[in-house]
Parts: C-alpha cells; sequence; structure tokens
C-alpha cells in the first residue's frame, strides 16, 4: 500500500537537526543533512526508546541524546559495537515539500 502523506517544506527541517511528525503510527523523526538530504526515522533509539530527533546530526547519522549509540539515517542500523535497528520510513521532496510514506516496504 502506497500512502504518502504531505508533512510540511524542506525548510520547515533545520540542517543538521530534526523535525518531529507526528503520524497514526507514532512519531516519526524527519532529520535534514548538511546537504539537504532528507531521512525518516521512528523517533525510537533501538537502545532503550530515546527521542533522535533530538540528537546531534553529523553526516547521515545521528547520535541519541541518551546514551549516544549512533545511527545510521538512511538504514537505522547503529554503529558497531551496538547492535539494533530503528525503522526508517521513505521521504521524498517534491517542489520543496516533503512527503512521508507510513507503510514501509518490505
Ligand atoms: S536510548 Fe538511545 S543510546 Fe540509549
Amino acid at each position: 500500500m502506497t500512502d504518502w502523506i504531505e508533512i510540511g517544506r524542506i525548510e520547515d527541517v533545520p540542517r543538521q537537526g530534526a523535525r518531529l511528525v507526528a503520524t497514526p503510527s507514532g512519531n516519526v523523526a524527519i532529520f535534514r543533512t548538511v546537504d539537504d538530504e532528507i531521512f525518516a526515522v521512528r523517533d525510537l533509539c533501538p537502545h532503550k526508546g530515546g527521542p533522535l530527533s533530538q540528537g546531534i546530526v553529523c553526516g547521515k547519522r545521528v547520535a541519541c541524546p541518551l546514551h549516544n549509540w549512533v545511527i545510521d539515517l538512511a538504514s537505522g542500523e547503529a554503529a558497531a559495537p551496538d547492535e539494533g535497528r530503528a525503522a526508517c520510513f521513505p521521504v521524498k521532496v517534491e517542489n520543496e515539500r516533503l512527503w512521508l510514506q507510513l507503510v514501509r516496504p518490505e
């Protein structure tokens, strides 16, 4: 099922930061890199559920604000030696507007 929802404009997301979007599937953190790449990751650290949207973005990774696990924004995978994965969602930019797909294709 394709279920794209419009979630605002790219300028609404700070560079090297995140904006939280509440969805029927839970809170999703929309990240923007310094190069204006956009990623969507569930706002739930795979360690103990920390709010990834409040972490520090460096490159295409975010450091969780609670215990500093580093999460890859593209895959949701925790950097070794930590193990775990945050759910990622498809996101796209069309005419500077952001679209989020809530159902993950498997
Ligand atoms: S909850 Fe994210 S590192 Fe512990």
